[in-house]
C-alpha cells in the first residue's frame, strides 16, 4: 500500500521564534490521520524544529543538501550532517533550486544517491513549466526530468522515493493545475514507472500533487486515485490551513 503523505515546504520563511511559534500550533492541530505529516523548515533551523515535534507525529524534514559527504564546499549541508540532529528526509530537485542555484538533472543524480546511500528517504521534486504545457511537451519533460535523475536507480531503491509532481506554473502563483491534470500527470508517471520497473514498483510508489495546493481545493485533488498527497507551500505556513489541507484527506 502507498502512503499518503503531505509535506509543508516552509521555504526561506520563519525565523526560530516563528518556527517555534509555528509547531506549536501545529501540535495544537493536530489530529489522527492516516496521512504522513511533514514539516520543511530552512536549515539553520531544523535541530531545534526536531526538538520542537517531539511528543507530535510530524516529521521535520530538509529543503535541500549537497551529494558531497563532506568537505570543502562552503555554506553547502551534508546527508551525515542531517542525519546527526535527526533529519531523515530530503526534499530533492525542487524547481526553485533548479532555477536559482542550477540544480541540473545531473546534479540531482548525485544528490538522490548520497541521499540513498545514507539511509535518507528523498521527495523528488519535478515538472514542467508554462511554455512545455503550452507546447504540449509536459510529458515529455517530466518523463526526461525523472529518467534522468532516478532511472539509474535499481528497482529496490523506489521504496525510499516519493515523488512530487509541481507544475512549475502552479508554484506560489495561485493556479493549481486542475485535479484532472493532476490525475492525468500522476498516471502518466506511474505508467512510466511501471514500464521500466514494473506494476509492484509503480503501485507503491506515493506521488504528490504541488503548486497553490489550499484548504479550499486540497480535496478535489487528493480524491484523484493517482494523487498521494501534496507538497504545501504558502498554505502550509499557516497551522489551521495546513491541517485543513492534511484533513481533506
Ligand atoms: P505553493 O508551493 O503551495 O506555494 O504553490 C508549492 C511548492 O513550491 O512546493
Amino acid at each position: 500500500m502507498r502512503k499518503q503523505i503531505v509535506a509543508g515546504n516552509w521555504k526561506m520563511n520563519n525565523d526560530l521564534s516563528q518556527t517555534e511559534a509555528l509547531i506549536t500550533d501545529l501540535k495544537a492541530q493536530e489530529k489522527t490521520t492516516n496521512a504522513e505529516v511533514m514539516v520543511a523548515p530552512t536549515a539553520v533551523n531544523l535541530s531545534q524544529a526536531c526538538n520542537s515535534v517531539k511528543g507530535s507525529n510530524i516529521e521535520v524534514i530538509a529543503q535541500n543538501m549537497h551529494f558531497a559527504e563532506n568537505g570543502a564546499y562552503t555554506g553547502e549541508i551534508s546527508a551525515d550532517m542531517l542525519k546527526s540532529i535527526g533529519v531523515n528526509t530530503v526534499i530533492l530537485g525542487h524547481s526553485e533550486r533548479r532555477e536559482y542555484f542550477n540544480e541540473t538533472d545531473e546534479m540531482l543524480a548525485k544528490k538522490v544517491d548520497a541521499a540513498l546511500a545514507k539511509g535518507m528517504r528523498v521527495i523528488f521534486c519535478f515538472g514542467e513549466e508554462l511554455a512545455d504545457r503550452k507546447a504540449g511537451n509536459e510529458e515529455t519533460v517530466v518523463e526526461s526530468q525523472i529518467k534522468n535523475a532516478l532511472f539509474h536507480l535499481e528497482a529496490a531503491a523506489f521504496q525510499n522515493i516519493v515523488l512530487a509532481y509541481e507544475p512549475v506554473w502552479a508554484i506560489g502563483t495561485g493556479e493549481t493545475a486542475s485535479p484532472e491534470q493532476a490525475q492525468d500527470m500522476h498516471a502518466f508517471i506511474r505508467k512510466t514507472l511501471a514500464d521500466t520497473y514494473g506494476t509492484e514498483v509503480a503501485d507503491n510508489m506515493s506521488i504528490l500533487y504541488g503548486g497553490s495546493v489550499k484548504p479550499a481545493n486540497a480535496e478535489e485533488i487528493f480524491s484523484k486515485p493517482d494523487v498521494d498527497g501534496g507538497l504545501i507551500g504558502g498554505a502550509s505556513l499557516k497551522a489551521e490551513d495546513f491541517f485543513a489541507i492534511v484533513n481533506a484527506f
